[in-house]
């Protein structure tokens, strides 16, 4: 495609670094431990790998609590560490991406210290004098978003916990501060940035919300908390500045956007480069974990598909069904199935072949699955501490918070990485920080490495097809149609030039017959051992996924 963006054949691999493979035995994944695992990753095919923070910081959010932009978290390793596995990937064709958190840094970032008593750093985070509680805005993990200055009249503003104070992105000083900190990371080699919380920079006007949505009596921030008219000087300003400076990558956590701001956020001009929609993701439930949803796949196809349609005119996304705030695919959209490797398959076919870069979360290429507890303290997700308060104080039964909490908790996707069935998973050599889930005896890498039909095989597969195969052109750049089809099937038509693809993934019980839009028998892609093609029409079977391919005369 002429002009195509370079980092159109990027599949990237995100690692929650605290998870992915502890090299010193103190339990906890490091900088190290990646560079062992590099050639498992270049085996499978990626191109890149997203690091979620490896800064320093107290880790009260595991790392999105920055207290040292320019250190490496001691527990991780050392800058040295950190070199080696930007040199070391780069031997094997694989570039890092970098976390950037910069709505928030931690309270205990130099910056917020200086800022209790300096003036000039008072400015990088945005306090209120006042006596009481400013307004009634709810914080992302619950509570008021401002906490008092012990000695002062005085409160400070976070979005998410109170640890994680809202940088003051008003002020040109903090913002030159931001920027210098995205040079010098480019300065290292470092090939682009995951943006957090990116549209929670500018806030509303502060003003007391008349209507609240919860026995708090808070609302939470929709409409005043994020996507803020006038956020768009402040990107603009962190792209020309910033990410400008060398060619990299950069994809934005950018939740809530409004449709009628996407051409701005993506695209030639865009802020950035690509942004994750959580619609989707989300789809199980309403408002917070404690009000699930009964979706259905109609509606996880709508959703999907709603998002391809709108951002196609603009740019691309990152695609994905996992991340470390998510619970395991699996287990959230196949429910009983979770366990039953067609399905898992077709899982990931049905996201890998949509239009965008491909994101795959560590252990997602196995098939993990979620973990039940039994009692809050083997929970560290902050987030889940404060549902389990906020369930209790709703007065539900503590049987049904605990349900709702292990269907959604952010800890179900960070168990550690199973490297084997041994002690830990092969994890670690001491006790690793976080359970893992009962079945790493049977869902590890090792069994699955040698297994030609496993679920670690089969992305194997997937991300040689679109990098490599026959229709890779299609899969990177073609445009999607949705196709009608079956209730319970995800359908879509990807196009280029001369090229179709036609996509069904079936997540029914039953086999289905498809009536083939017209002849498109050049080629074909599937899962399960068999593909049935009678005149004009496909038996898709159950938990199918079949790809027919056509080269237009
Ligand atoms: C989004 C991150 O993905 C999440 O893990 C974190 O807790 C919040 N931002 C705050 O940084």
């Amino acid at each position: 495609m002429k002009n195509a963006p370079w980092w159109i054949s990027e599949v990237i691999y995100q690692i929650y670094p605290k998870s992915f493979y502890d090299s010193d035995g103190d339990g906890i994944g490091d900088l190290a431990g990646i560079t062992q695992k590099l050639d498992y990753l270049k085996e499978l095919g990626i191109t890149m790998i997203w690091l979620s923070p490896c800064f320093q910081s107290p880790m009260v959010d595991n790392g999105y609590d920055v207290s040292d932009y320019r250190k490496i978290a001691p527990e991780f390793g050392s800058m040295e560490d950190m070199d080696r596995l930007i040199q070391e990937a780069g031997n094997r064709g694989i570039m890092i991406m970098l976390d950037l958190v910069v709505n928030h840094s931690s309270d205990e970032h130099e910056w917020f210290r200086k800022a209790l008593t300096d003036p000039f750093y008072h400015d990088f985070y945005i306090f209120k004098e006042s006596d009481h509680i400013p307004n009634n805005w709810r914080s992302v993990f619950g509570g008021t978003v401002w906490e008092k200055v012990p000695g002062k009249e005085e409160y400070y503003y976070h979005t998410f916990h109170r640890k994680q104070p809202d940088l003051n992105w008003e002020n040109p000083s903090l913002r030159k501060e931001v920027i210098s900190i995205v040079r010098w990371w480019l300065d290292k080699g470092v090939a682009g940035f995951r943006v957090d919380a990116i549209t929670f920079l500018k806030k509303e006007d502060y003003a007391i919300r008349p209507e609240p949505d919860g026995v708090d009596g808070r609302a939470s921030l929709t409409g005043f908390g994020y996507d803020v008219d006038g956020i768009g000087a402040f990107l603009e300003e962190l792209k020309k500045e910033g990410f400008d400076y060398k060619p990299c990558l950069t994809v934005a956590e950018a939740y809530g956007v409004k449709e009628e701001h996407f051409k701005d956020y993506i695209g030639d001009q865009g802020y950035f480069d690509l942004m994750f929609d959580f619609e989707a993701a989300d789809l199980d439930y309403e408002g917070d974990w404690l009000h699930p949803t009964n979706w259905t796949i109609r509606e996880w196809n709508d959703k999907l598909m709603n998002y391809q349609m709108k951002i196609q005119p603009y740019g691309w996304c990152g695609t994905f069904i996992e991340n470390h705030d998510q619970t395991r695919a699996a287990s959230k959209y196949l429910g009983d199935h979770a366990r039953n490797p067609e399905a898992v398959k077709t899982l990931g076919a049905m996201y890998f072949f949509l239009r965008g870069i491909p994101f795959i979360y560590q252990g997602q290429e196995l098939g993990m699955v979620n973990f039940s507890r039994e009692r809050i303290g083997q929970f560290d997700d902050l987030s889940s501490h404060d549902m389990w308060q906020r369930g209790l104080e709703q007065g539900l039964p503590k049987e049904t918070v605990m349900k709702l909490i292990n269907r959604r908790s952010r800890d179900q996707g960070r168990t550690p990485f199973p490297w084997n069935g041994e002690k830990y998973g092969g994890f670690t050599e001491g006790k690793p920080w976080l359970e893992l889930t009962r079945e790493y005896p049977d869902i590890n890498a090792a069994s699955q490495a040698e297994d030609p039909e496993s679920i670690l095989s089969f992305y194997k597969e997937l991300i040689a097809f679109r990098q490599h195969g026959k229709w890779s052109d299609c899969f990177k750049y073609g445009n999607i149609t949705p196709l009608k089809s079956h209730e319970k099937v995800i359908a879509y038509l990807r196009e280029y030039g001369d090229k179709r693809l036609y996509c069904w993934f079936s997540f029914a019980d039953e086999s289905l017959e498809i009536e083939l839009p017209e002849e498109c028998s050049d080629d074909s892609w599937h899962t399960g051992r068999d593909l049935y093609i009678k005149e004009d029409r496909l038996t898709l079977l159950p938990r199918q996924s079949v790809i027919l391919c056509q080269h237009l005369p």
